[in-house]
């Protein structure tokens, strides 16, 4: 359970984060795709990050303060939750392009205490193949991740059932083991607890 979380900081690069003395879990994503309203889900709190209709809210490297616990009276863990920019979205300059993918390529890659990426796709649409790029990216460096399958509210189950099925089908081709998945809303919560538990496993090994 989460017991406190604060913004600490936003960050134009890598060499601006906080100093890497507690584990980190990253989202990130396309525009759009609810990354933000992931994190304020997941921590109770709809003001922590900043949300928008509009794609591209999300600028900078934001850092937040996590503690948690996994019950009510269990020792406390603190951890940074990170809230990125988003990729794919179509209306940016080329320079501006460049200088997100640099940014966010030395973020992964450098950044030492990074224990867990969440890649979140909307789960409406089929595989895309800007999603498909990007976790093959990480794959290649290196960067362990999971996918977050979100918006889950907006679409029936066997669609639901049918776009991650798809999603994971491409990766299949070339791919020996598929990453693990999550399903969410951050309407009706759905997939909170699985999220933080994995977390909470996480920290403690
Ligand atoms: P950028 O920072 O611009 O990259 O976007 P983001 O990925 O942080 O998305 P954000 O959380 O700002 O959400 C984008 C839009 O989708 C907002 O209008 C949210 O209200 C909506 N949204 C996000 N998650 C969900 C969800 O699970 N269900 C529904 N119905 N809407 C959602
Ligand atoms: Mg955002």
């Amino acid at each position: 359970m989460i017991k406190k979380a604060e913004y600490l900081k936003s960050s134009a690069s890598y060499e601006q984060c906080p100093k890497p003395d507690r584990p980190e879990y990253a989202f990130i994503g396309r525009s759009n795709v609810g990354k933000s309203s992931l994190i304020n889900m997941l921590c109770n709190n709809q003001k922590l990050a900043k949300t928008s209709a509009a794609p591209g809210k999300t600028q900078l490297i934001n850092h937040f303060n996590i503690e948690s616990a996994a019950k009510e009276k269990a020792p406390v863990t603190k951890w940074y939750l990170v809230d990125l920019p988003g990729y794919g979205f179509a209306k940016v300059s080329q320079s501006s392009r460049r200088r997100w993918e640099q940014m966010i390529e030395n973020y992964l890659r450098k950044r030492e205490n990074l224990t867990q990426v969440f890649v979140l796709i909307d789960v409406r649409h089929k595989p895309q193949q800007v999603d498909i790029d990007f976790v093959n990216q990480l794959d290649k460096w290196e960067v362990p991740f999971t996918l977050v399958f979100t918006k889950a509210d907006k679409e029936k189950p066997l669609a639901i059932e049918r776009n991650v099925n798809a999603f994971l089908d491409v990766l299949r081709q070339t791919w020996q083991f598929l990453p693990q998945h999550f399903i969410s809303s951050a309407s009706n919560k759905a997939g909170r607890e699985e999220i933080l538990n994995f977390i909470q496993e996480k920290n403690a090994t």
